[in-house]
């Protein structure tokens, strides 16, 4: 079992003492949440503990060997290449293994008598080969596969390149490799802030098989709750461990608070007391030896320290410029990334006070689409239209990209609005929680949820009717989040915003897009109503496919433009892959039938070792061509019900 120790580990920056005096074990069998609020300092000792950052004092020790792999909360920059070879080059620390097996198997090939060296190149053959059938290296392929599907990734996906992805898909790459290399410490920076429900369910059956120890940072309570059995709590500087849940922490943490409270008041009453004893006595010589009594229990007392109250940003939206009924109106809006069409004929149209939540699986474009909406991105064919008088706020996903690196927070907020006097922009700071010095740190320092406190003020900088937000509430505390829920529910302008926190969007939807496979569909009511539609829909379609099992005597129903166009998409894709599945297929057999010639040549087949290595070899060449064999069914059966469906 591999442990990781944490001794005295102090961190400062200027006057600020981030991490005061840390000493915690984990290891292999740690699940463990790791929770403090936006800034109290739990990215930075994950990359103390990696070595990223090196603490003023302290030392980590690791057992030898330990493998421990850390998912920065964002800023991963991905190689040119695809997917696919990304996710490989998890296995990339085999090389040396293979090479060294392959050298030692020549060396015993070559040596004609036994003897004790011959002896102990068997037994490291052994060890590598033992080590190799545990890791997943021969089974790397169905492996990798397994985990981009978890991850969201469509099979055709695997050969894009990664650049090509979104900046949220980048990092789902980065934890698919992270995952492949089976560290026995997994380090994981709010990896929920890009995943949606499907991947984030995915993500939590992987944890609980997950064979080796693991830190999660994250503010999903429900997804800690499922994965993690203690939380390690960051509270100014300090580590405390609480067993149990995370909600059962939640609870712990209240009582705490409210004993402290108990016992700070308590104190207060006893040291009045005692003071006014003295006080009062002081100059009385025949109480002098009590007064003296008094004076030794007063200096005996260790007062009693109330934390800082736990601080939340507080803020309301500028009231919205005038603007008229109609904000936007598509029509027939068309998009494609190269040949992968996103969005197919939409049709919208959004008026004045409309808020509207964007929902649907990853994938299906609703970045693509706030980003049109928000004249970011003008490669779009249809029509749309803005109404008049119309000013917006966009708040981006990727926070990073939006804020310059080069500025200190006081400069970029400054660069947003010129005008604005420096008491103005001071205070404005202080409610976003940005205080004294504070606002001459560098943008690039700043914690994930620093950062989206300073984008969300620069919407406010200036007063807008549309405000366009995507995916606000990723990296922010729940108490940040709150405040941000109450600030949006007080606007009076037209709200467009994606979410996959379902409370924001209990709370503020009036209407729903929902983006499907199937193109876009809008539900005019809340969420209440959109579940239920939607649960509605889904039985009428289990409904329709058990009826489609007679089809002569349902006839073929029409297909409308944008259905047809989505099948012929998916067409092209599966027979692109049909021909590059059947090439592996062919490339694959070939090994497997030299492999099967090998073995039967009397030099093998009589040498134990040899046959062995060999009956492994073919073992897993058949286990690999069973499992393209098997994807390549699946798409036959597919391209064969998309070619009846458009009549080709
Ligand atoms: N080089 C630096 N100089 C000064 N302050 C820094 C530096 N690096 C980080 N900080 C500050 O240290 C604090 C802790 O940052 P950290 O990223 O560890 O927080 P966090 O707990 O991960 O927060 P979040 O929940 O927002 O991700 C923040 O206030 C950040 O601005
Ligand atoms: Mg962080």
């Amino acid at each position: 079992m591999g442990t990781l120790q944490l001794q005295n580990i102090s961190l400062s920056y200027g006057e600020r003492d981030l991490l005061i005096n840390i000493s915690s074990t984990i290891d292999t069998n740690t699940k463990a949440a790791l929770a403090g609020i936006n800034g109290s300092g739990k990215s930075t000792l994950l990359k103390i503990i990696t070595g990223s950052i090196e603490p003023d004092t302290g030392t980590i020790h690791s057992t030898k060997g330990m493998l421990v792999s850390y998912l920065p909360q964002s800023g991963i920059v991905l190689k040119a290449r695809s997917l696919y070879e990304e996710l490989e080059s998890a296995f990339d620390s085999f090389v040396n293994l293979i090479k060294r097996k392959n050298h030692i198997e020549s060396l015993l090939s070559e040596s004609q008598e036994h003897s004790k060296q011959t002896d102990n190149l068997l037994e490291e053959l052994n060890s590598l080969e033992e080590h190799l059938l545990y890791s997943n290296y021969y089974q790397r392929e169905a492996k990798i596969l397994q985990i981009a599907k978890g991850l969201g990734f469509n099979p055709e996906d695997t050969h894009r390149q990664c650049k090509e992805f979104s900046g949220g898909w980048q990092m789902r790459i980065a934890l698919g490799k992270i995952l492949l290399e089976q560290p026995d410490l997994l380090l994981l920076d709010e990896p929920t802030n890009y995943l949606d429900v499907e991947a984030r369910v995915w993500l939590n059956h992987y944890l609980n098989q997950y064979h080796g120890g693991y830190l999660l940072v994250s503010h999903d309570r429900y997804f800690l709750d499922e994965t993690t059995n203690e939380v390690l709590e960051l509270f100014h500087g300090d580590l405390k461990r609480y067993p149990g849940t995370y909600s059962a922490y939640e609870k712990k943490k209240e009582l705490e608070l409210e004993q402290l409270k108990k016992a700070y008041e308590q104190q207060k009453i006893e040291i009045d007391h005692i003071e006014s004893f003295i006080e009062r006595f002081r100059y009385k010589a025949s109480k002098a030896k009590q007064v003296q009594s008094r004076i030794k229990q007063l200096e005996k007392i260790v007062p009693i320290q109330l934390p800082f109250e736990t601080k939340s940003l507080r803020f309301t939206f500028p009231a919205p410029p005038h603007s008229g009924n109609d904000i936007f109106r598509l029509e027939n809006l068309n998009k494609s990334y190269g040949d992968h069409q996103v969005i197919v004929d939409l049709n919208l149209h959004v008026q004045k006070g409309d808020r509207i939540a964007i929902s649907g699986k990853n994938g299906m474009g609703k970045t693509t689409l706030l980003n049109i909406l928000a004249e970011r991105d003008s490669q779009f064919t249809g029509s749309k239209n803005r109404g008049a008088g119309i000013s917006m706020g966009y708040f981006a996903q990727d926070t990073d990209a939006s804020l310059n690196d080069n500025l200190t927070i006081f400069e970029e907020v400054e660069a947003t609005s010129p005008s604005a006097r420096v008491h103005q922009l001071r205070s404005l700071l202080g409610s976003f929680l940005f205080h004294g010095d504070d606002i001459n740190k560098s943008v690039s320092i700043l914690s994930g949820g620093e950062k989206s406190r300073v984008s969300l003020l620069k919407i406010l900088l200036q007063p807008v009717n549309v405000l366009i937000l995507d995916e606000p509430t990723n990296h922010l505390d729940l108490a940040s989040k709150d405040m941000l829920l109450r600030a949006l529910e007080d606007y009076r302008g037209t709200l467009l915003f994606v979410s996959h926190d379902i409370d924001f969007i209990k709370h503020l939807a009036t209407k729903i897009l929902y983006l499907s496979e199937e193109g876009a569909e809008l539900f005019e009511g809340d969420y209440e109503y959109f579940s239920w539609k939607l649960n509605q829909k889904q039985l009428l379609e289990e409904e329709e496919k058990k009826q489609e099992i007679t089809p002569e005597v349902h006839p073929k129903r029409q297909l409308d433009r944008q259905e047809r166009n989505r099948l012929k998409n998916r067409l092209r894709t599966l027979q692109k892959d049909e021909t590059r599945i059947l090439e592996e297929i062919d490339v694959k057999e070939g090994i497997l039938s030299d492999l099967h010639h090998q073995l039967s040549l009397p030099e093998n087949y009589s040498n134990g070792l040899k046959a062995a290595k060999l009956n492994k070899e073919i073992e897993n060449a058949e286990i690999s061509i069973e499992g393209l064999s098997l994807q390549w069914d699946e798409m036959t059966t597919e391209i064969e019900e998309i070619q009846l469906d458009i009549e080709l």
